[in-house]
């Protein structure tokens, strides 16, 4: 049976970009989510494509929508309260897995749990594969190829420009930020992986010419850079977002840690922003996402701390990005074009040049 593409998601905010994308790249992916009615409307619009019923509350469900070699894409998020299902659904049917999660908790799960299991049955997770955090590996690729065999630390920023800026988030966006605000975070330090809390460090970034503070996250690069180049014992992923209030923030974050220390209070938080933070309300239209430009740096150093090459992306918003990255994945993982199994970054599983031949149709380059 020729592998199929299954979008699990699709009603959601993301799921349709990403629904979108696939169409217009030829696909024919079948929609899945927990909706009848608003998946068959959306499967209609989108020129008859197959439309099934899935919810991660009845794993069985989505069992039935995967055959062995078949690719999964889930935008069911946030993925720290609802990815498992989907996850263990495409390794107990054998298929490759693509998600748009950017939660530190989970990427590090698929990257030390995940993944082990994955490897022995030929299947490939591909966690992260949007806006976070495919421009950072990118961008850290290309400046370790060009920094050559002194480079030990690479440093990632991620930064949003222009009317939209991180307001322009979608609520799906906000529940999940929420729910990472309570979680320990990682990094890769002295050459191995280490605990930390999240929004441990802040540096700044020159972005545009301009120093941009932006405060430290778990992302796929403290994983997959090192896979790259074993030389590699610092890597730091950043995100800019936040302008003056990246300083507070830290400063909130590390009250968070202590105050979550004590017994019951995490859950307690977290339960209360998932209240609050509701999620599935939608995400800013073409018009506003248009206004909003992605740019990400990457430095390599030298065990000396000299900056031996620094590369810059600019892109479309972040949705738009990560709409395209699932998109283009998922098409080439159906067509057999992945390389590697188990938990692997987008260099790794696809290659440099390829990669930075999608960006640059997607109109992420360099600048
Ligand atoms: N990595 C990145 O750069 C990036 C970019 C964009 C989004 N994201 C992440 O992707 C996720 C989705 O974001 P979004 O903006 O699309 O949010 P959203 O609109 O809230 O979408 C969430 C999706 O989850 C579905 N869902 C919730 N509970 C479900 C259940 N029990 N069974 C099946 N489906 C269920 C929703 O279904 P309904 O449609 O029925 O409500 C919806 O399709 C979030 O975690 C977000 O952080 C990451």
């Amino acid at each position: 049976m020729p592998s199929k593409i299954v979008l699990f998601g699709a009603t959601g905010y993301t799921g349709e970009l990403t629904a979108r994308a696939m169409v217009a790249r030829g696909l024919q992916p079948v929609l899945a989510a927990r909706s009848r009615a608003r998946v068959e409307t959306l499967a209609k619009e989108l020129g008859g494509l197959e439309a099934r019923v899935a919810d991660v509350n009845a794993p069985a469900s989505l069992d039935t929508l995967l055959h062995e070699g078949d690719v999964l894409v889930t935008t069911v998020g946030p993925f720290m309260r609802w990815g498992s299902p989907a996850l263990d659904a495409a390794i107990r049917r054998r298929a490759h897995y693509l998600d748009s999660t950017g939660e530190g908790p989970f990427i590090r799960d698929v990257f030390e749990k995940a993944g082990p299991r994955a490897e022995p049955l030929g299947i490939a997770l591909l966690t992260a594969m949007g806006y976070d955090f495919v421009p950072g590996n990118l961008a850290g690729a290309m400046a370790l190829e060009r920094a050559g065999e002194n480079a030990r630390r690479v440093e990632v920023g991620y930064f949003w420009q222009g009317a939209g800026g991180a307001g322009g988030m979608s609520g799906g966006t906000r529940a999940s930020a929420a729910g990472v605000l309570f979680e320990s975070s990682f990094a890769w330090r002295g050459g191995a992986m280490r605990r930390e809390r999240g929004a441990r460090s802040v540096r700044s970034f020159n972005v545009d010419g301009r120093e941009v503070q932006a405060v430290s996250i778990g992302g796929t690069e403290h994983f997959t850079l090192p896979a790259l180049d074993p030389r590699l014992e610092e890597v730091g992923v950043y995100l800019g977002w936040f302008g003056p209030l990246t300083r507070p923030l830290q400063a909130v974050a590390a009250g968070n840690a202590a105050i979550t220390k004590v017994p019951g209070v995490k859950q307690a938080l977290t339960a209360a922003m998932a209240r609050f933070v509701k999620g599935s309300t939608g995400g800013p239209d073409e018009a506003a996402r248009e206004q909003t430009r992605s740019v990400i740096v990457a430095t390599a150093y030298d065990a000396a701390g000299k900056g031996l090459a620094t590369v810059q992306l600019t892109g479309p918003n972040g949705y738009d990005i990560t709409a395209a990255f699932l998109a283009w994945g998922a098409d080439r993982a159906a067509a057999g074009e992945i390389h590697g199994a188990g938990a692997l970054g987008p260099v790794e599983a696809f290659g440099l040049e390829p990669l930075k031949a999608a960006a640059a149709e997607y109109g992420l380059v360099e600048s």
